[in-house]
């Protein structure tokens, strides 16, 4: 079976490190991919947002099945274009992956279901806006509706910066056209867990829960950048808070995506916040996330190719999904100056492989042979081990023996969850 998959991250390189594990896959293809990708799968030469240039990738290497791993492409619709063509794929269509492109969608669809969320308000009249968070509590969490790379959220202490944030949003079109909508709502408080899930629109199979770290700096200072590191599980995600998200929050969304004629097939991201209310949902991802999947995925016992397959024919309920009861972690080594201003081009060495641990390339190209840092994200260097401690450990010995100029990570990946794991004791 041949493969595509499009997307050029760490969270591709760690889909396409998984795939190739069963037997049936023949030829891997990424699109665009990437220099570390690149010992991985065949890469293709194009953009990831490129439908047509897909297409005709996808009917040119003869590609049995295409997963579509960034949230772009599927918010524009590449999962309905490529079926039109007669490919199957892996991912929602446009009118389900909506979930994650317009805030004030999925907002609206779990207020009209019941599935516990932070109160909100939508605007598009800046006024409206401006009036609004006048009175409204402080802090007070203003977001762009649309697509913002993870940064379209801005939490504001005061009420200056309230109105600075919408009109920045409304006014100076900060985050684009993603701006044009402001959904404002509520701060809610507690510990964050990301819940990745497996579902063909009638089944949901939640994957091994994770908590993702998503400041550039240690003790959870500096910019939001898209993530510095992951573990997985998450401590906070006990076996009663999964059922009562199952219960509230996992079976109602699908159901509603159901109901509201928008079934969703896919990866579906819960992004959830575990308050003194219970758990409440902050946001959905319409796809695997990153770095999430670089800690979920090496967990996975299962083969990522059959589920893939079974939840593109829905058969989701009939294959085996099943997740190790081992620990991992993932460091990122970024460039330093991330996520703002950045030198690249520096050369990469690497380890020699190790069984328990993973290299997972994002931000780097081939020059001359040689792997060299093309992004702010350059690597996920992940281990894997009987428990957290040791897993966390394992991660940190294995960042010390990868090499590039201006490398920088946080020091305290996993810390947060060794902390609750104590606090359970
Ligand atoms: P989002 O892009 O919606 O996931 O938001 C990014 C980050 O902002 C989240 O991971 C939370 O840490 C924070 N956040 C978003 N919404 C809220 C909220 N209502 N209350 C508190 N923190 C929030
Ligand atoms: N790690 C968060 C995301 O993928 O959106």
């Amino acid at each position: 079976m041949n493969i595509l998959v499009v997307g050029g991250g760490g969270r591709e390189h760690a889909i396409i490190k998984k795939l190739k594990e069963d037997k049936r896959a023949e030829t891997i293809y990424a699109l665009p991919g990437n220099g570390g990708i690149a010992a991985d799968a065949v890469c293709l030469e194009g953009s990831a947002t490129d439908i047509p240039a897909v297409i005709a990738a996808a009917k040119e290497h003869a590609v049995d099945f295409v997963v579509v791993a960034p949230d772009d492409p599927l918010v524009l619709g590449m999962v309905d274009a490529l079926e039109a063509e007669g490919f199957a794929c892996f991912g929602p269509r446009k009118d389900a992956a909506v979930i994650e492109g317009s805030k004030a969608f999925s907002k609206d669809l779990m207020k009209k279901y019941g599935i516990p969320t932070a109160a909100y308000e939508t605007f598009t009249d800046m006024d409206k806006a401006l009036a609004y968070v006048e009175s409204c509590p402080l802090p007070t969490v203003v977001k762009a509706d649309g697509l913002a790379l993870g940064k379209g959220v801005l939490i504001c202490e005061t009420r200056e910066a309230a109105r600075e944030a919408v009109r920045s949003m409304m006014e100076g079109r900060m985050f684009g056209d993603s701006g044009a909508t402001v959904v404002v709502e509520e701060f809610l408080t507690g510990p964050e867990v990301s819940v990745l899930s497996f579902t063909d629109g009638e089944t949901v199979v939640p994957m091994v829960s994770s908590m993702d770290h998503k400041r550039a700096l240690d003790g959870d200072r500096g910019l939001n950048t898209g993530g510095m590191g992951t573990v997985a599980p998450n401590p906070y995600y006990t076996p009663d808070i999964a059922s009562e998200c199952m219960e509230k929050i996992f079976m109602p969304t699908i159901r509603a995506m159901k109901a509201e004629g928008r079934t969703f097939k896919g990866c579906l991201y819960f992004g959830l916040m575990l308050t003194p209310d219970g758990p409440k949902v902050i946001e959905y991802n319409c796809r695997f996330g990153d770095p999430e999947t670089q800690v979920v995925l090496p967990l996975l016992e299962s083969s990522l190719l059959e589920i893939m397959l079974a939840v593109s024919e829905g058969r989701l309920a009939d294959t085996e999904v099943r997740f190790s009861e081992k620990s991992a972690c993932c460091v990122i080594l970024a460039s330093e100056g991330y996520p703002q201003k950045y030198e690249k081009g520096f050369p990469i060495t690497l380890p020699e492989t190790m069984a328990d641990r993973q290299i997972y390339i994002a931000g780097a190209v081939r020059k001359d042979g040689e792997l060299v840092t093309s992004g702010g994200r350059v690597l996920g260097a992940v281990a894997i081990a009987e428990d957290l401690l040791t897993a966390i450990g394992k991660a940190y010995d294995w960042v010390e023996r990868i090499h590039f100029d201006n490398a920088y990570c946080r020091e305290d990946i996993g810390q947060r969850a060794l902390q609750a794991l104590r606090e359970k004791k």
